[in-house]
């Protein structure tokens, strides 16, 4: 601790994606990706109902510096969301002052190596930009896929699970608790 923690919202840049902040006219790509019903629920929220739901989203909760559209390289359109925030309103059982992490990409791009590319991007610009000590994250027990994202940036099992009734989908499923000391 001590050092200056700076909140850069660059665009950062990878082999294959892109992080850069969201932006309205984002709004109908976003609806498309997140009125999936095999997105949303596997994180703990519901899928978005209508544009102007997602248009507000993007003006509410993805309006700060720690939330990134991931972009695909390729095609310069955006295939999923990234960001970290306090956890004060999760129910993981955080360190003080640990931010929780968060991440989905839309089905037609999973596979491809996108999340562990924009998760190894994120914790990287932590790193470099902020005295962060440590990240907390956790999935529904049953999304190996998200423990296997973690896995491989770094993220460790703390061992323990917990349940979210602050959810909207799930609250009542165990999560698996993963931690990154950075
Ligand atoms: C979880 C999620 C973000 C993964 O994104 P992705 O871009 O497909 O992940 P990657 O392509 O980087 O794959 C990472 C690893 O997970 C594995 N994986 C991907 N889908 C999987 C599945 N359905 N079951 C098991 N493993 C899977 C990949 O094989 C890869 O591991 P490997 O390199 O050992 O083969 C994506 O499936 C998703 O958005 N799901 C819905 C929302 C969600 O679950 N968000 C996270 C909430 S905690």
């Amino acid at each position: 601790m001590g050092t200056k923690t700076i909140h850069l919202h660059q665009n950062i840049k990878g082999r294959q994606v892109t992080l850069r902040p969201w932006s309205e006219t984002d709004a109908e790509t976003l609806y498309r990706l997140a009125s999936d019903p095999e997105v949303g629920p596997r994180a703990g929220w519901l899928p978005h109902g209508s544009v102007e739901e997602s248009r507000q989203i993007i003006k509410t909760l993805f309006s700060n510096t720690t939330t990134w559209a991931i972009v695909w390289n390729d095609t310069d359109e955006v295939v999923g969301a990234i960001g970290y925030g306090p956890s004060c309103d999760c129910a993981l059982p955080a360190r003080e002052g640990e931010p929780t992490v968060g991440y989905w990409v839309g089905r037609a791009f999973w596979g491809k190596g996108f999340c562990t590319e924009a998760l190894q991007l994120m914790t990287d610009h932590i790193r470099h930009t902020t005295s962060i000590a440590s990240l907390i994250s956790g999935h529904f027990a049953d999304n190996t896929a998200s423990g296997r994202v973690m896995e491989k940036c770094g993220f460790r099992p703390t061992g323990e699970t917990c349940t979210d009734p602050g959810l909207a989908t799930g609250g009542d499923k165990p999560i698996r608790v993963w931690r990154l000391v950075l």
